[in-house]
């Protein structure tokens, strides 16, 4: 029997395509100075806003519904005869949602390691250019060149088309947003593990132990307490363990995210999935061990 290539034809040149995307070092000239204009915004506590990380997952996917949906109706309505009107306020609706689509999807971008950041830039470019044309389109609509809106409409779609393509990529391929300690329930066995004795433990330190394969963050607090998140960050797998111990939370190294030891809750993005907190206890002989609620 033969067998199938996984992908062929045109999707696998898509989809190296994209990949290349990723590797080409020279789009870095134009990354960094983006990216350290987004990071220097003064957005304040508006940043977690736009993260996502008071809906518990990225904003940026959820709002791009309104412009794409916005124009694609524009462009059906386009099709049909005397919908010149509902057509030219859907576009209206679409370029005024792409402002804080774009402002959401910039603050995840800017976090976002270097593969990603290259692909989000051309993304970036392709919906700007999508906005650049509805918005052209809107204003030949309002000068009556309605042969003129349209065409720049369905130029639009196709520039979104595209951006919405390697948007769809950066989520699944390459897993921007996605919560990177979702497997650890599934990895660690249920029950209660040992992972050392309270002698270990120096009080308000971080101390990295495993559970099975699943590296875990130890902190014994001054009263005793011993508190356990899951060590690989739910932002982008940063090493908690690496990071600074304050006021009952841990700040993750790589992007400042921030979690409560007790429970993993997130305090600060740009993390939207919180950690995955074990139960602990210590046992008569001094052992500690930990059991994570859900696990198996
Ligand atoms: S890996 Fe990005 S904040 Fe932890």
């Amino acid at each position: 029997m033969r067998l199938m290539k996984a992908t062929s034809g045109l999707p696998a040149t898509t989809l190296r395509a994209m990949d290349a995307l990723g590797e080409a070092e020279t789009l870095d000239r134009y990354v960094e100075p983006v990216r350290d204009a987004v990071r220097a915004m003064p957005l304040g506590r508006f940043r977690d806003v736009l993260h996502g990380t008071w809906l518990g997952h990225p904003l940026h996917p959820a709002l791009v519904q309104v412009p794409l949906g916005a124009w694609v109706s524009a462009a059906v309505l386009d099709l049909l005869p005397g919908s010149a009107r509902e057509a030219k306020v859907l576009v209206a609706v679409g370029v005024v949602a792409a402002l804080p689509t774009a402002l959401a999807g910039l603050a995840d971008w800017a976090e976002q390691h270097e593969q990603q950041l290259r692909t989000g830039l051309v993304h970036a470019a392709s919906n700007t250019l999508a906005l650049g044309l509805y918005a052209g389109s809107w204003a030949a609509r309002s000068r009556g060149r309605s042969g003129l809106g349209r065409a720049l409409g369905f130029a639009g779609l196709a520039a979104a088309g595209a951006g919405g393509l390697l948007g769809g990529h950066l989520s699944y391929r390459q897993a921007a947003g996605a919560n990177k300690a979702e497997p650890v329930p599934h990895l660690v066995e249920p029950g209660w593990h040992p992972i050392g004795r309270m002698e270990d433990f120096p009080a308000g330190e971080a101390v990295r132990r495993a559970v099975g394969e699943v590296p875990v963050l130890v902190v014994r607090q001054p009263g005793g307490q011993v508190q356990a998140l899951a060590d690989r960050c739910s932002h982008f797998s940063g090493p908690l363990s690496a990071g600074t111990v304050e006021d009952g939370c841990v700040e993750c190294p790589w992007h400042g995210s921030v979690f409560r030891l007790a429970d993993g809750a997130v305090v600060r993005g740009p993390a939207t999935a919180p950690q995955p907190a074990f139960d602990s206890r210590v046992t008569p002989d001094g052992t500690v061990e930990v059991r994570l609620p859900g696990a198996g």
